[in-house]
């Protein structure tokens, strides 16, 4: 196990404990603290007093407790300043969804992707659902490279803002794909940086070494990439990796953050690139021999 996967398993923990502990005025106060951080660099102690309007004993008592819950970096120059951590935002994020109904109870971390973090978790109905913090920056700036022209300042793009557009624009990809009757889990609602979406049980395709009717499943896969392109959108990152095959021998494709549309300048490279992936893991796989040529001409 490599000792970021170690370290990253231990952040979310602390995440999803220190949430645990939160109290509504808790929220409060990180609400206003991630609204003054559009004006400062470190929350004045002062602006949280006055915008809080609980006294200073009553502030401190706050700062103190989201502080030791690492929630909070306190800085100490001219002034005592406040600004929020990962956790903070997570948080943040999670604590909206609550309120709102999106999410009731979580379980445990599920997985650690290279640009997220993914938690089970239940609605107040009982269904399961999984809970995705994004996080990009944290691997790599691929994709924040990627993001930048999405964002107005293209050299001063934060990790928070770049997560931000990721679960938007995941979330979007979802609910264009879920209505359309592509297979993609069933998207719930987000918040910041942060989706929800429909558990779906099985494994992920790079895992299975047998199939009985390989065939039947790499069709489905590839009349899925079609559905999605007819309603304009390539999803860019496809591969065994990012495809889930359910017991019933179904496929759900997954994890679209870096969806582009079809009108996009490079959309028929990379559906070419994710056609290609997957035929690659077939033929590897299961010797199965697919012309890639064939298969992008039937996309239309
Ligand atoms: N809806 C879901 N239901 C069940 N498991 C899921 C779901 N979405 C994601 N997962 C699990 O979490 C893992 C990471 O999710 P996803 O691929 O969306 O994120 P990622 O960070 O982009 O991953 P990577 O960068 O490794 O491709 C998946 O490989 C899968 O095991
Ligand atoms: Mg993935």
């Amino acid at each position: 196990m490599s000792q970021f996967f170690i370290l990253s398993v231990l952040l979310m923990e602390k995440t999803i404990g220190a949430f645990k502990q939160l109290e509504v005025e808790d929220f409060r106060v990180l609400a206003i603290i991630e609204r003054g951080m559009g004006k400062y660099e470190h929350v004045p102690i002062d602006y949280i007093v006055k915008t809080y309007k609980h006294g200073l004993d009553g502030t401190i008592y706050r700062l103190d407790r989201l502080h030791s819950l690492n929630l909070l970096t306190r800085w100490t120059g001219q002034y005592i300043g406040y600004r929020l951590t990962v956790s903070g935002y997570d948080g943040l994020a999670l604590g909206s969804l609550v309120s709102s109904d999106i999410i009731d109870a979580f379980g445990h971390a599920l997985g650690l992707g290279k640009e997220s973090d993914v938690y089970d978790a239940l609605t107040p109905s009982k269904e399961r659902v999984i809970v995705k913090l994004h996080r990009l920056g944290r691997t790599s700036f691929r994709q924040i490279r990627r993001l930048r022209n999405y964002v107005g300042d293209k050299n001063n793009i934060s990790w928070l803002k770049a997560s931000r557009i990721s679960a938007e624009k995941e979330f979007e990809a979802l609910r264009i794909l879920f209505e359309a009757g592509v297979s993609v889990p069933r998207p719930k609602g987000y918040n910041r940086h942060v989706v929800v979406m429909d558990f779906v049980e099985g494994d992920e395709l790079y895992l299975i070494r047998e199939l009985r009717n390989p065939v039947k499943i790499l069709n489905e896969i590839l009349d899925n990439v079609k559905l999605a392109y007819g309603v304009g959108v390539v999803h860019s990152d496809l591969s065994e990796h990012n495809v889930i095959v359910k017991p019933d021998l179904h496929v759900v494709l997954i994890d679209w953050p870096q969806w582009v549309r079809v009108s996009h300048i490079t959309a028929s490279r990379y559906l070419r690139r994710d056609v290609y992936n997957i035929l690659r893991f077939f033929e590897r796989q299961f010797s199965i021999k697919t012309d890639l040529e064939e298969v992008l001409k039937k996309m239309g």
